[in-house]
């Protein structure tokens, strides 16, 4: 994809009045980019913004991600009121900490719908866009979580690496239309992701994990330590869409490059092992 310099760039950007999208919403409209933004709550949204920022490019949009009217509502909304769309931003998302057994059928439904349902209700609507001015960016933010699993997150694991599939298989799909797409990995963040604010927890435990409630109470004291400052993160992903071409996988922070470094290893040596009996179950080839 080519991205606009003879005008400003039109953004759509999901979960905005907090953390990254937050950060992105800002950077954009600091640069002149026109940014429809979805939240829950535009006045948290604007609250967030201040007065401080020039919003005359900004389309507040209050939109419930599950809902597929209320999205391809918004993505007409924008293209009413922009003329085009260039990037589509999946940012929202959401934690849960819990063991697999603790982990309810509503709170299971939940989260695809949101990581999962959500996105695909997006790309249903910005997809045909895109296609017919061939040409455009689609931002999937994933999470390190999205490549390697760790106990206690199985749920956040789940939708992430979903989207991976989703977004792995999109790329191949759109390419020859012209629309780019990168899959965004951070590691730790200092957004509000680890506050009681954004994470959710289990309606019930048992008293089977303890290294899962050990887990989650170093988790919520982390808060405020995290390495990844998300200002660098919302520029970095701004760079990378300005740039156009480039890898599948932007992975943000150290330490996610460390534990997806750590997946890649875990996985040839997995590979490896199984190298002699996965051709076992071939039919035999005739001779
Ligand atoms: N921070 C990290 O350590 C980290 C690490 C890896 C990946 N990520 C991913 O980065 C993305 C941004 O997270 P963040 O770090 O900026 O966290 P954040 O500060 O908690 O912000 C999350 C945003 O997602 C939206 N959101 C949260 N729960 C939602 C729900 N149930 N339905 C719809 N929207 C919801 C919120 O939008 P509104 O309230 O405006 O609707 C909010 O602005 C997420 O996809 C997250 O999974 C974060």
């Amino acid at each position: 994809m080519t991205f606009p310099t003879d005008r400003p760039a039109i953004w759509f950007v999901t979960g905005t009045s907090r953390g990254l999208g937050l950060h992105l919403v800002r950077q954009l409209l600091e640069r002149g980019d026109k940014v429809a933004a979805t939240t829950r709550s535009s006045e948290r949204l604007l609250a967030a913004l201040g007065d401080g920022t020039d919003t005359s490019g900004l389309l507040p949009l209050t939109v419930d991600l599950r809902d597929e009217a209320q999205v391809s509502a918004a993505v007409r909304e924008t293209t009413g009121r922009f003329g085009c769309l260039d990037v589509v931003v999946n940012n929202a998302g959401y934690g849960f900490l819990a063991a697999v057994e603790e982990t309810g059928d509503r709170e299971v439904r939940d989260m695809l719908d949101v990581q999962v349902v959500g996105v695909w209700n997006v790309l249903r609507a910005a997809l045909p866009v895109l296609r017919e001015q061939r040409g455009g960016h689609i931002v999937n933010v994933s999470s390190v979580l999205g490549l390697t699993a760790v106990p206690g997150w199985a749920l956040y694991c789940a939708g992430k690496f979903a989207l991976e599939g989703l977004s792995e298989a999109l790329a191949a799909e759109v390419a020859d239309f012209g629309i780019g797409v990168t899959l965004v990995e951070p590691g730790y963040f200092r957004t509000d992701f680890l506050t009681r604010d954004s994470l959710a927890l289990p309606a019930g435990t048992t008293e089977h994990y303890p290294a899962i409630r050990e887990m989650v109470d170093s988790h919520l004291k982390l808060q405020g330590s995290q390495p990844g400052d998300p200002a660098r993160g919302a520029a970095a992903v701004i760079d990378r869409v300005v740039a156009g071409a480039g890898p599948l996988r932007q992975l943000l922070g150290s330490d996610s490059h460390a534990y997806a470094t750590a997946k890649v290893e875990a996985l040839r040596a997995n590979l490896d092992a199984t190298a002699d009996t996965a051709p076992a179950t071939d039919f035999p080839t005739v001779a």
